[in-house]
């Protein structure tokens, strides 16, 4: 979807609704005043009235105006202008927008003023974009009527805008707001439509409309490239497995980002079996791979000039009577060998496969992406990503990009005795801890063993991947977490 851009004064912004941001304890933008003085200074008496105070996500519809272009203004606190980040920004504009396309609109306008310290207004315009489409959309695909609407014309209005970075910011964050949107898709579609074939398919689709090549390899050719776990996993569900590699080639020569995405389009457990609380969110195990292919399709959009493979192995984590068992040992691509003391913790298990096939392709840095571990939302919360990586400066680097993309996500360490967790007696490593404590990091410690000398760093997305509930700022079920992180990565690999 294409968001217009526009830099007359506000008051002349035609629209069913304007949005307009105000920080906490600021006068009015200048940008307003013309506005407001068409509207008679209602926005000047409500703020001197304090019944608009700009907390943040606080909401004052203003209908049936005269006077101005739009018919209703919508206006936003952002918080304080001090503590706004790209998150607050984005977040506003969801929870503004999210409040009325219950309704078919003809055309929805958010204002920009003046971005925060630290903002450019570039990056302002992606933040609008990226929160307008996310909020054109609901997690309701299957219900028989709709309950959100994606307006039928998006607009980012500018009055003291520099032109072509509103342009910029707005045609990139039209880019990722899609992408966003198509990982949420992904991780929102049942798992009974959803399945490794299903998905393949789905990224051969997306590959040929942004002009990446795409490569799907089915169960034989898996075995031939000696995927033992991967195998191992897919063997307990009747539905085969894919790995699906993406190659998108824009570059100057030389170095080439591997992004790995955990594709589990379902995970019971297997025979160490989930319960039902456990297991009802898990069609969101595939959020890594979603993540991946998303990103790597706007990055095609964008035609950045860098070199980006994606490898998603794709499995489904069922119980049948070919399933795995404990004790079960698994030949890995690389030759190491896993023994199963919980088929729970597959995912490790196949991200060691395509991290050591990735490896084997010459990439030179590494970054995967996986809803891996219970343990990393123990940690951090379910908002935050942890950061676990084999090189410092690679790991800083993805942290920037989070945070350039409003991101949230942390460190966490990865000394040498965590491995001690993962010795089993019979084979190289087992695959889990054997503990609860540290067990976002022993999960990172063995995928450590598959990465070779490469600079990679680990995203556990497992909290963030997911809302339980709903929230002014976020609908619930999938929200596409990370692309807009990768893409910002692939951006600063570009630079240097
Ligand atoms: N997919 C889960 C992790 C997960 C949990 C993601 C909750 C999102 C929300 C993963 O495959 C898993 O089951 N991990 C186990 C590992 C354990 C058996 C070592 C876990 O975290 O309990
Ligand atoms: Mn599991
Ligand atoms: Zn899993």
């Amino acid at each position: 979807m294409q968001i217009a851009t526009q830099f007359t004064p506000l008051s002349e912004v035609q629209a069913d609704w304007l949005i307009v941001g105000i920080y906490e304890g600021e006068d009015l933008p200048a940008d307003f005043a013309q506005l407001d003085a068409q509207l008679g200074g209602t926005l000047a008496r409500l703020k001197q009235a304090e019944d608009i105070v700009g907390k943040s996500l606080e909401l004052t519809p203003l209908r049936d105006c005269k006077g101005i272009g739009a018919r209703r203004v919508l206006i936003v606190g952002l918080g304080k202008r001090a503590d706004a980040d790209r998150a607050a920004f984005t977040n506003g504009i969801v929870a503004a927008a999210r409040s009325i396309t219950g309704k078919q609109l003809a055309r929805l306008a958010v204002a920009l003023t003046e971005p925060p310290r630290g903002i450019g207004w570039e990056d302002l315009a992606v933040a609008a974009a990226v929160g307008l489409l996310q909020a054109s959309t609901g997690p309701g695909l299957h219900k028989r009527e709709q309950d959100r609407f994606a307006p039928k014309e998006l607009c980012l209005a500018a009055p003291s805008g520099p032109v072509s970075e509103v342009q910029r910011g707005a045609r990139r964050g039209a880019v990722q707001g899609k992408a966003v949107l198509l990982a949420r898709e992904l991780v929102n579609t049942p798992p009974c439509d959803l399945y490794p074939e299903t998905f393949a398919a789905r990224a051969v689709h997306v590959a040929r409309e942004a002009g990446v090549e795409c490569m799907v390899l089915d169960e034989q050719q898996i075995e031939a490239e000696r995927m033992g776990a991967l195998l191992g996993v897919a063997r307990g569900s009747d539905r085969p497995p894919r790995f699906v590699v993406l190659h998108y080639r824009r570059g100057k020569g030389g170095r080439t980002l591997g992004l790995v995405g955990k594709g589990v389009t379902f995970d019971s457990g297997g025979l160490s079996l989930k319960t039902t609380e456990q297991m009802i969110d898990m069609k969101c195990d595939m959020a890594g791979a979603a993540a991946v292919l998303a990103a790597i399709s706007a990055i095609a959009e964008l035609e950045l000039p860098v070199d980006v493979d994606g490898y998603l192995p794709l499995v489904e984590n069922l119980p049948n009577g070919r399933a795995m068992k404990l004790g079960d040992v698994l030949h890995t691509r690389n030759g190491k060998t896993i023994e199963i003391h919980n088929t729970d913790a597959e995912g490790r298990l196949i991200l060691a496969d395509a991290l050591a096939y990735a490896v084997d392709q010459k990439v030179a840095h590494l970054v995967d992406l996986a809803t891996l571990t219970g343990a990393c939302m123990v940690a951090l919360g379910v908002d935050v990503a942890g950061v676990m990586a084999n090189d410092d400066g690679w790991r800083d680097r993805v942290l920037e990009a989070a945070r350039r993309a409003g991101e949230k996500a942390w460190p966490l360490p990865m000394f040498p005795h965590y491995s001690e967790l993962i010795k089993s007696h019979v084979a190289d490593m087992k695959n889990t801890g054997g503990t609860r404590y540290g067990g976002a990091i022993t999960a990172a410690k063995l995928l450590q063993e598959f990465v070779g000398d490469v600079p990679w760093a680990h995203l556990d997305i497992a909290g963030p991947a997911w809302a339980e509930h709903e929230s002014a700022s976020q609908d619930p079920g999938g929200t596409g977490c990370f692309v807009r992180t990768l893409v910002e990565l692939a951006r600063l690999y570009a630079e240097a």
